[in-house]
């Protein structure tokens, strides 16, 4: 499947819905995107990605050829001391999984902030659980540096998390 990266508007607050409203979706994102996943979560969602820093937040859907929405990827600018460094998070909806979506978003994603900003390092921090999504890092490239023990608490439960990386070498 063919992938494009582009900015949000806020006439795909129905299509974030449908990919997002998913308790398999939840159970694997820091919480701050709640569930049930309602049309005016998505609102907000997109209105605060409008609005954020752009030399500090790069969100972007992630469409298909039709411009379907087919799930969402975005890399933050870290502070202080780490502002060379980003940390990437994504989604993409159930009914795409497996097409290698996630992989090519990464790709794509982590080559533009390479090419357009001074970011020098890029990282994630699955659950150790999410196997999907380590293979997803490692087939992109990033370098699995370590398990981050009991490094969350969500659901109720305390949560390992694996470290990945990738550096754009200068
Ligand atoms: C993780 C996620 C982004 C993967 O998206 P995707 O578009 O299906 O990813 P891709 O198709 O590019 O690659 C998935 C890979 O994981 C593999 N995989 C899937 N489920 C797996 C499992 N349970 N165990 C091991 N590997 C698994 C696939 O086989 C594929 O690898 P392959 O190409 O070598 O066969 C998607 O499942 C998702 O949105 N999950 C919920 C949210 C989430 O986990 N976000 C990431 C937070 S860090």
């Amino acid at each position: 499947m063919k992938i494009k990266l582009r900015n949000w508007t806020m006439n795909d607050a129905n299509g974030l819905v449908q990919v997002i409203n998913n308790k398999k979706i939840h159970n694997n994102l820091r919480d701050g995107f709640p569930f049930p996943y309602t049309l005016d979560d998505a609102r907000n969602y997109i209105e605060m990605t409008l609005e954020s820093d752009t030399s500090k937040s790069f969100v972007y859907a992630i469409v298909n050829e039709q411009d379907t929405i087919l799930g969402n990827i975005g890399v933050f600018r870290q502070e202080n001391i780490h502002y060379r460094t980003a940390e990437m998070g994504y989604f993409i909806g159930e009914q795409y999984w497996g097409n290698g979506v996630a992989t090519q978003a990464v790709l794509e994603i982590c080559q533009k902030i390479f090419c357009a900003t001074d970011i020098i390092r890029i990282f994630a921090e699955p659950f150790a659980r999410n196997a999907a999504s380590c293979r997803v890092l490692e087939k992109a490239g990033f370098s699995r540096e370590g398990v981050l023990k009991m490094n969350a608490y969500k659901n109720g439960q305390f949560e390992d998390m694996c470290l990945y990386a990738l550096i754009n070498e200068l």
